[in-house]
């Protein structure tokens, strides 16, 4: 199966559609045939892209809605099954940074990132997969979670946990899903970007005292990746090749986050502590 066969067309909801991997995600499923719900909170984006969706021939549709909110995501749920029709693909996609020593993070900054990257996702799960369970019709989620998510980094604490969250929520998903008996049409898989050219970092927390110099610098380095970080719409036809290709862990950049997930595997069955490293021995490899 190639992503035209499974993604040409039906309907497909993104939260945090307004920028980033999201904005991809949606141009490149419009640009398959599906009809885009665009989900976020920031309503300037998403009008801006649904009209250039709109202009270029496909179809889309604005949502304000706020993941954290999980009486709004059950609203968006409805309002889509009751106006468009049943959802193919569902991507929990809106997700925040933090930067910072954990010590010295703000307990809104915290509560931040475990609302929207966690409970987002949650809340979308709990909003959609009742009505994709309530047919056959064949349907995806896709949940964000990150290289993070493997790898772990100091000065992203609250970030790179929720990344690990978002991954284990997601295989806990899926066999929950076999157990269930749906996994006949219904297909959890998790994205693991690399670096993509997004906002991310501009919008992420950062830490009003303490070392506030270290929390910039680690911003900033994160910021200095941007300049190697892939496009948004060439990281999107990658995650949806790979999800037709039934592949349950999506990497925008397999070598890269590959190595990751490696070196994971290697300190967790070495019982080493992790140690202070280099985006640069991801890439390379090197360990
Ligand atoms: N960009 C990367 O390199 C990268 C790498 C790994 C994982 N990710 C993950 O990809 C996802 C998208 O990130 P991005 O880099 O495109 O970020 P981005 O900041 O460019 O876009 C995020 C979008 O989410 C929206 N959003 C924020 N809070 C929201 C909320 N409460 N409700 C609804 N929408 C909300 C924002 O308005 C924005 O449009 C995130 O989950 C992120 O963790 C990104």
């Amino acid at each position: 199966m190639n992503a035209h066969d499974l993604f040409g067309g039906g309907i497909a909801v993104i939260t945090g559609a307004g920028a980033g991997i999201g904005a991809g995600l949606a141009r490149h499923a419009s640009q398959l045939g599906m009809t885009v719900v665009l989900a976020d909170i920031d309503e300037p984006a998403i009008t801006a892209l649904g009209e250039e969706i709109c202009a270029a021939g496909g179809s889309a549709v604005n949502m304000l809605c706020d993941v954290r909110d999980a009486q709004a995501v059950e609203a968006l749920a409805d309002t889509v099954y009751r106006d468009l029709g049943p959802v193919r693909l569902l991507v929990n996609n809106a997700g925040v940074e933090q930067f910072g020593y954990l010590w010295d993070t703000p307990l809104p900054n915290w509560q931040r990132v475990v609302d929207i990257n966690i409970s987002g996702v949650f809340h979308g799960i709990r909003a959609f997969l009742p009505k994709m369970m309530a047919t056959d019709a064949p349907a995806w989620v896709w949940n964000l979670s990150s290289i993070g998510g493997v790898a772990v980094v100091p000065l992203q604490a609250p970030y790179i946990m929720s990344k690990h969250a978002v991954l284990a929520l997601t295989e806990c998903l899926h066999l929950e899903i076999q157990s269930a008996g749906h996994a006949h049409h219904l297909h959890v898989q998790a994205v693991l970007p690399g670096a993509v050219v997004s906002n991310i970092f501009e919008s992420a927390g950062g830490v009003a005292s303490g070392d506030t110099g270290a929390a910039e610098a680690q911003r900033n380095a994160m910021l200095d990746i941007k300049t190697e970080a892939m496009d948004p719409l060439a990281a999107a036809a990658v995650v949806f090749e790979q999800a037709a290709q039934d592949r349950f862990y999506l990497l925008t950049q397999p070598d890269y986050v590959g190595s990751a997930m490696a070196e994971r595997g290697r300190i967790l069955t070495t019982q080493e502590a992790p140690q202070l490293q280099t985006k640069r021995r991801f890439e390379t490899g090197q360990h």
